[in-house]
């Protein structure tokens, strides 16, 4: 494989979690540290409804903004209670999550509306950070590859290898996710690289070029030895990223 040449990304994932008058000082602290570090790309994805808010106090820093999850129908309509692709692209989104464990577990996104989603923030010009991962139970029975590859498949399937070219993947294992039980480095490099060799088969020069993160109890004293795997680019940060001296120990971990 030729040599990667990926920055990597770590991002925040706040899930429902926050208030108004909390964000600002959580961001101001988030990018006046983002501000001291190179080499490392940040992003947070607030809830919804702190999106326009966090927009303007991030103007013109280095912190990018992505949205939890985006509606799966790309184009306005009666579509109660969801969000566009294009709304989220308004109020300055780069990034949208889709197919978060929580969102598969609890609010029934299936591998197919997972991929309807990524291609309608694909079509916005959002890039799309497509979580996958097993259960304990799956992985427990050496389901993990077949899972995850059938996960990262069902998005090929509907938006083809080049897609990639502009996505970020993110293997999020259900059991470490906010359980404090952190994948192994080598646990999680595993799944990364069959993950990249999985999109090497198809096109070797998007495998080498895509971010793959990993995500699940990444703390300020477990990131550095996860991001010293090859294949990990970086990290999807639940619980740490709500108090800004964790997630920016992260972020220095990370920063090169
Ligand atoms: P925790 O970092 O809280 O385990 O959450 C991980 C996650 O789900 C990020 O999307």
């Amino acid at each position: 494989m030729s040599e990667p040449t990926r920055t990597p990304l770590i991002a925040g994932n706040w899930k429902m979690n926050g208030s108004l008058a909390g964000s600002e000082p959580l961001l101001r602290e988030i990018v006046a540290g983002v501000s001291e570090l190179t080499g490392v790309d940040v992003l947070v994805c607030p809830p919804y409804v702190y999106l326009q808010s966090v927009a303007s106090w991030l103007g013109g820093t280095a912190v990018r903004l992505g949205s939890q999850d985006v509606s799966e129908h790309a184009g306005a309509g009666a579509f109660t209670g969801e969000i566009a692709a294009a709304m989220l692209k308004d109020f300055g989104c780069d990034y949208a999550i889709v197919g978060h464990s929580e969102r598969r577990a609890l609010f029934g996104d299936t591998d197919e509306r997972v991929a309807a989603k990524f291609l309608a923030a694909q079509g916005a010009g959002l890039t799309p950070i497509l979580c996958v991962g097993e259960t304990l139970e799956q992985r427990e029975q050496g389901q993990t590859q077949a899972v995850v590859a059938s996960q990262v498949q069902a998005v090929l399937d509907a938006a083809g290898v080049a897609a990639f070219a502009n996505a970020v993947i993110a293997y999020e294992p259900v059991w470490a996710i906010g359980t404090g039980r952190t994948a192994t480095p080598e646990q999680a490099q595993e799944v990364h690289a069959e993950i990249r060799a999985m999109i090497a088969a198809l096109d070797a020069t998007i495998a080498a070029q895509l971010t793959v993160l990993y995500g699940g109890s990444v703390k300020g004293a477990n990131a550095a030895e996860l991001l010293a795997m090859d294949d990990i680019d970086g990290g999807l940060i639940g619980g740490a990223s709500l108090k800004a001296d964790d997630f920016l120990a992260i972020c220095r971990a990370a920063s090169r």
